[in-house]
């Protein structure tokens, strides 16, 4: 067997990515370079099922490009590209979207969290169709493997049906997707508010960091992160959450185990502890927010590199398209 090809898609929905994309995605996507076949795509045509200014939109998906080439994604060794410059992905979305049941799409869960603060009637039915326009993104790349957190494994179960469908009532075409289950990197939590996740949505930018954030910014947010008043450095996620988040952010940036750092500090109290935290991700980001920025300074170039990443996706998106509009009759 080949080595096998995974896909992942990520929205540019901020101006920034922040730490949680950081280790829960970007990191992961760079590190799969080394074993899979990688199709990475910054999935512009997602983020309009909002809405949502085109002027910062077409910022956005410069930054979410630039960002992703600064952490290490190679166009050497992977293909990264933008969704929009394959219009191979609408296309199939409109196959697809005529082969999923109505009540099979009203039971997306994530519709129903995301339509939740103005109410289904006045969400898009872009929105509601998404997770058809996210299998046409696998299905058309032949993708063996999707890395899958928990919230999107509902999704990839629709991908896994709808290629099958199509298989068993058209002819052999689609490669079914497996999850691919990603190293266990928790969910990172708000520095101000270590119960609910690291989000672009948190109501204070103080409880996140943005991969772009200056130096003394990350190492003052680290800083000021909530804790708890016991002073020692240990792991309990029920008691400690706000030292847990940390000690887990340390390991994960410096490969050590959570126990080994924790030791270490022990009862030493906060503030080394928060210090040298502070400083690993300032190091970690530091050179990162450097090359996005010689990135953004040369757009031309930017773009140039990601329109060859779109020539080299559409190559393969339109051999799998072929085949689809021959088996569906057009
Ligand atoms: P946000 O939650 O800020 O809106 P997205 O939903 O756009 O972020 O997530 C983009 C990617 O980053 C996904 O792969 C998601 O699993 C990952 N991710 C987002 N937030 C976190 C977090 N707090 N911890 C770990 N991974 C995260
Ligand atoms: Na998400």
């Amino acid at each position: 067997m080949g080595t096998r090809r995974v896909f992942s898609g990520i929205q540019p929905t901020a101006d920034s990515f922040h730490l949680g994309n950081y280790l829960g995605a970007v990191r992961q996507w760079v590190d799969l370079q080394e074993s899979r076949e990688t199709i990475y795509c910054v999935v512009d045509l997602h983020a309009i099922t909002v809405p949502y200014d085109p002027q910062v939109l077409r910022r956005r998906t410069r930054i979410a490009a630039a960002q992703l080439f600064a952490s290490g994604l190679d166009p050497e060794r992977c293909i990264l590209f933008v969704q929009s410059q394959v219009p191979e992905h609408a296309e199939l979305n409109w196959v697809l979207g005529c082969l999923t049941g109505f009540g099979e799409a009203n039971r997306m869960t994530q519709f129903k969290d995301k339509s939740a603060k103005g109410g289904a009637d006045s969400a898009s039915v872009g929105l509601f169709t998404y997770p058809i326009l996210q299998a046409a993104d696998i299905l058309l790349y032949q993708a063996d493997e999707v890395p899958v957190g928990e919230d999107q494994r509902q999704h990839l179960e629709l991908s896994r049906n709808l290629a099958q469908r199509f298989n068993h009532r058209f002819g052999e075409t689609f490669t079914v997707p497996a999850p691919y289950i990603l190293p266990a990197v928790s969910k990172i939590t708000d520095l101000q508010d270590p119960t609910s996740k690291m989000s672009k949505s948190s109501s204070s930018p103080q409880g996140i960091i943005d991969l772009l954030d200056e130096p003394a910014a990350i190492r003052k947010k680290i800083n000021r992160a909530v804790t708890d008043a016991e002073s020692v450095v240990r792991a309990d996620d029920e008691a400690k959450p706000g030292v847990t988040n940390l000690l887990r952010i340390y390991a994960a940036l410096s490969g050590e185990k959570i126990d080994d750092i924790a030791a270490r500090y022990g009862d030493g109290g906060y503030g080394g502890f928060k210090k040298d935290l502070g400083n690993l991700v300032a190091d970690t980001f530091g050179p990162i927010r450097e090359r996005t920025a010689k990135h953004l300074a040369d757009t031309d170039a930017l773009d140039a590199l990601l329109e060859d990443g779109a020539r080299r996706a559409r190559a393969i998106a339109t051999a799998t398209m072929a085949q689809v509009r021959d088996r569906c009759g057009f």
